[in-house]
């Protein structure tokens, strides 16, 4: 396992975006009801955010619950709805103190109205945060927020103050939930499966893919580093050559 001493301090990524998956087989394998995996979980990501914070990572963007996690039980969903609730209240505090500042990007009105109070009484608690974001990717998927996009743009065209000429590559990002943060050098996904879930897909165009077996309540600080390390030791292309890249970095 990786330490924190074997992180490069100077080359740590801004941005790291997480698929956190692996609770309900956590659980499971304990002989546990899935919500007790979801618990544990809420745990992880408390320990996961201030390691983050602690090496200088300056967004971490979480998947809480997709568009397709609407398809759940209804006793699963509402469990992970008031879990969600009951933690943004008892963890408001410390990320005032720790300057954490909590941002949310998704389907903000398909939300319990207990969950909207409560994530938006944090937004504003924690406005003033300046050390990391935390990004909670909540009734979120990317081809959700992508056809809505396009939806807008569509709109604005048909009203005349929109040009197709300007829709570029800046536009769409400019007008994506992310709008505000840089795109994630670095995806991680836990609980063993190697697949996007409809997560980012715009915004993880070149972002370093990191799987790993470990499930999401058992992730820790020093799974953290390690996904860091073996970033760190990756050659970043962006289509050019290797050649071109040790030119640029001498
Ligand atoms: C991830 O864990 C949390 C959510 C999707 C809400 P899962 O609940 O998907 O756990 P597994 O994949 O069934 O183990
Ligand atoms: C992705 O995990 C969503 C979250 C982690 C919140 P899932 O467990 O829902 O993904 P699939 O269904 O296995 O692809
Ligand atoms: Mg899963």
């Amino acid at each position: 396992m990786a330490t924190i001493d074997q992180i490069d301090k100077s080359r740590v990524p801004q941005h790291v975006a997480i698929i956190m998956d692996g609770n309900g087989r956590w659980a499971k394998a304990q002989g546990y009801d899935r919500s007790v995996g979801h618990k544990a979980g809420v745990d992880s990501l408390h320990t996961t955010l201030e390691a983050a914070s602690q090496i200088g990572i300056k967004h971490l963007t979480v998947y809480t619950f997709s568009t397709e996690n609407w398809n759940r039980p209804k006793q699963e969903i509402d469990t992970l709805m008031n879990l969600i609730s009951f933690a943004i209240q008892h963890e408001t505090e410390g990320m005032i103190k720790n300057g954490v500042r909590l941002r949310v990007i998704g389907d903000f009105d398909r939300l319990p109205e207990e969950a909207r109070n409560r994530l938006t009484q944090c937004m504003n608690d924690t406005a003033k945060g300046e050390k990391i974001s935390l990004n909670l990717a909540l009734s979120y998927s990317s081809r959700w927020e992508i056809t809505r996009m396009v939806q807008e743009a569509a709109q604005a065209a048909a009203a005349g103050t929109l040009k197709p000429e300007d829709i570029d590559e800046n536009y769409v990002s400019s007008h994506l939930t992310t709008r505000d943060i840089p795109d994630p050098e670095l995806l991680i996904r836990t609980g063993g499966e190697e697949r996007i879930s409809n997560y980012l897909l715009w915004q993880i165009a070149y972002s370093e893919l990191y799987f790993c077996d470990t499930y999401w309540p058992d992730f820790s600080a020093e799974n953290l580093y390690e996904a860091i390390v073996d970033y760190q030791q990756r050659e970043r292309r962006f289509g050019k050559t290797s050649a071109q890249i040790q030119e640029e970095n001498k």
